[in-house]
């Protein structure tokens, strides 16, 4: 790609750029992809108006970019390459041909079932290449995708399906992941049981497993393409039409609808998959995330197709059939680019070296890391261990919100220090502010990071609410997006991100506000009150400890049945990976008097710590906080 650096010197240059001469920076860039009709703007609005737009009145569309544009010169080059959970079953191989045409073939028949530019699409899917298929059929046809986690519960989903008002959901008989499998159908059905949008179920066929298939809803994806030709022409999109919804946890309220659009999501998710992780034609890439997260969206489908590169697609868990299965995936296909959480380096590590030596890791040349702070120990292994000492490790610091990696090292060329993120993309600038918005010029400070100027990819709105994005990310701090996270510069301009600052838990590199999780243990029979806060866990980098006021009359219960019960009430509304670690029964909990919960108490308590609370005078019941510290005592970890 021509706009790939190549050097530490051509990154600061083109950082200055990005600054100085913004409009023309992004300009070059995004002239570098196909656009059915020329931008005649590069940004209008900034951050104080309702809306910014990118490259308006340019009509694009991201497909085009990702397979026809390069048809011409990487026809029989793979495009996705897919390891499925099982390692006794055989790998598949899609071309850019093949890739293309299975995309145009499911955009016909999506047509099919009355889908049209604008309706919303939701995915409920296993890491199969049929999921990177659906997601590139909906944007060839202008539907918006939403791709829902394949854990989510049937709660879940349902919410998202009703956000977005779906007309079709797209799903398989069963999920696999390790040993387990899900019941995908199932559930759809059980979230779609009152639905009024829904008009057809797809099915994709994985293990074979019986499901229901009311007819004239339900079909098998297999009956659905068949006859349909695998020429759909890629539809015209405004570069600020909607591409994707993706649903993400705030601190307060629902999970909302992060929305982003075809142009500019298009050209920075191209843009720094090229120079974060120097991919080279001919290289093999994998990120291990689910693309039921952003870093799916961007970085195992868009970002690598955008630049023509072969991506890689695991079914399955690191662990299953051994904790070496990553590592041995990398030797199998000669890996040269990993990507993964701090979350599974930390589990893998603690199997200890032996998994990762027995494999040939010599391919390797750039590892990276997102969703959470990686600490400086997981950070040594991943060097040492993994990466043999040679390969440079990229800390991408991002959000869904922000579409594609923000902060981060460019993949061998920048200076690098363990558990800091390091140096902005170009055209990014942040910026600490103290809780007055007074930015700190000072280093090593911890400040609230923010950006100071919109890029390409930005949010553009929560879907169905755009008062709530205002509200969120731009209202805080005028003229600035507020990213939710702390962070430190240290004396180079290198950025440390140390974690959010609002209510929200990131548990494996996974986003809870806290007050989902509540209002799930709220309907616990019995509750009458809780509240939840994160604490530090070795290996998920935060833990739930949630801690409950229960009713009188619920006490003839065991606590057994009691911290059962509860963990029920999160699968049955979110899912299984928001359950607490640890549940404490509680009689009160640490209030002022005007009745809000004073959560740095509970925070200490859950980190166990349990001296100096600090000032707990305006406490209604200060005498609560000892029999926190006496309950807590006796919990153990689950
Ligand atoms: O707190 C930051 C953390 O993950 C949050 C974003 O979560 P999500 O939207 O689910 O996206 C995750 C994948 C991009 C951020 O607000 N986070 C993400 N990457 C890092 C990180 N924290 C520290 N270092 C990172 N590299």
């Amino acid at each position: 790609m021509s706009f790939q650096i190549r050097s530490f010197e051509a990154y600061q240059k083109a950082w200055g750029k990005s600054q100085d001469t913004p409009d023309e920076f992004w300009r070059d860039i995004a002239n570098t992809f196909d656009w059915m009709e020329p931008f005649s703007s590069v940004k209008t609005g900034n951050f104080q108006e309702e809306h910014v737009r990118w490259f308006e009145d340019g009509k694009v569309n991201i497909t085009a970019n990702a397979l026809d544009r390069h048809l011409p010169t990487k026809a029989h080059e793979t495009a996705i390459l897919w390891e499925p959970n099982d390692p006794n079953e055989s790998t598949r191989k899609l071309s850019y041909t093949e890739l293309s045409d299975q995309t145009c073939q499911f955009g016909n028949a999506l047509k099919s079932l009355g889908v049209k530019k604008g309706d919303r699409v939701v995915l409920y899917m296993p890491m199969t290449p049929e999921l990177a298929i659906a997601v590139l059929a909906c944007a060839r046809i202008g539907a918006v995708h939403s791709v829902v986690f394949a854990g989510f519960s049937a709660q879940a989903l349902a919410d998202r399906i009703e956000d977005a008002q779906a007309k079709v959901v797209i799903t398989a008989d069963e999920g696999r992941r390790g040993i387990k499998t899900t019941p995908l159908k199932a559930t759809v059905d059980a979230a779609i049981a009152n639905s009024t949008f829904v008009e057809s179920v797809v099915v994709q066929k994985v293990t074979g497993a019986d499901c229901q298939m009311e007819s004239g809803k339900s079909i098998y994806w297999h009956d659905l393409i068949a006859g349909h030709s695998t020429i759909c022409p890629p539809e015209p999109m405004d570069s600020e039409d909607l591409l994707f919804i993706l649903y993400t946890s705030g601190s307060t309220g629902k999970p909302k609808g992060v929305v982003h659009v075809h142009g500019g999501y298009m050209v920075y998710a191209g843009y720094t998959f090229s120079n974060v992780f120097q991919y080279e034609p001919g290289d093999v890439y994998w990120c291990t995330a689910d693309v039921g997260w952003i870093t799916g969206h961007s970085y195992i489908i868009y970002g690598p197709l955008l630049n023509g590169a072969t991506t890689l697609m695991f079914e399955g868990i690191p662990t299953y059939p051994d904790p070496g299965r990553f590592w041995e995936i990398c030797a199998k296909h000669q890996v040269n680019q990993f990507y993964t959480a701090p979350t599974a380096i930390r589990s893998l590590m603690a199997a200890g070296t032996e998994p990762v030596l027995r494999h040939d890791l010599s391919s390797l040349k750039v590892l990276g890391s997102v969703g959470e702070p990686i600490n400086e120990e997981a950070w040594q292994w991943y060097h040492d261990i993994v990466g043999q000492k040679r390969c440079p490790i990229v800390d991408t610091w991002w959000q869904t919100e922000t579409g594609g990696i923000m902060i981060s090292g460019l993949g061998g060329l920048s200076p690098q220090k363990p558990a800091h993120a390091g140096y902005p993309i170009p055209g990014i600038h942040p910026v600490l502010l103290d809780p007055n918005g007074q930015e700190i010029k000072e280093n090593n400070v911890e400040g609230l990071l923010c950006i100071a100027h919109p890029w390409p990819s930005m949010i553009r709105t929560t879907y169905g609410d755009h008062e709530r994005c205002r509200n969120t990310y731009f209202n805080p701090f005028p003229g600035h997006y507020f990213t939710g996270d702390g962070a430190k510069r240290d004396e180079h301009g290198m950025y440390r991100i140390i974690g959010r600052v609002d209510d929200v838990i990131n548990v494996s590199g996974h986003r809870f506000g806290t007050a989902e999780i509540e209002s799930a243990i709220n309907e616990t029979a019995g509750a009458i009150e809780s509240a939840v806060v994160g604490f530090p866990h070795d290996i998920k980098g935060q833990g739930i400890h949630a801690f409950v006021i229960l009713d009188a009359k619920s006490i003839h219960l065991t606590v057994d049945q009691l911290e059962q019960a509860a963990q029920n009430a999160v699968i049955h509304s979110i899912g299984k990976i928001a359950c607490p670690d640890r549940i404490q029964f509680v009689t009160s909990l640490p209030k002022t008097r005007s009745g809000k919960i004073m959560r740095r108490i509970l925070r200490k308590v859950a980190e166990g710590e349990f001296e100096s609370f600090g000032d707990t005078s305006t406490l209604l019941d200060p005498t609560c906080v000892d029999l926190l510290v006496s309950g807590a005592k006796q919990l153990k970890t689950k």
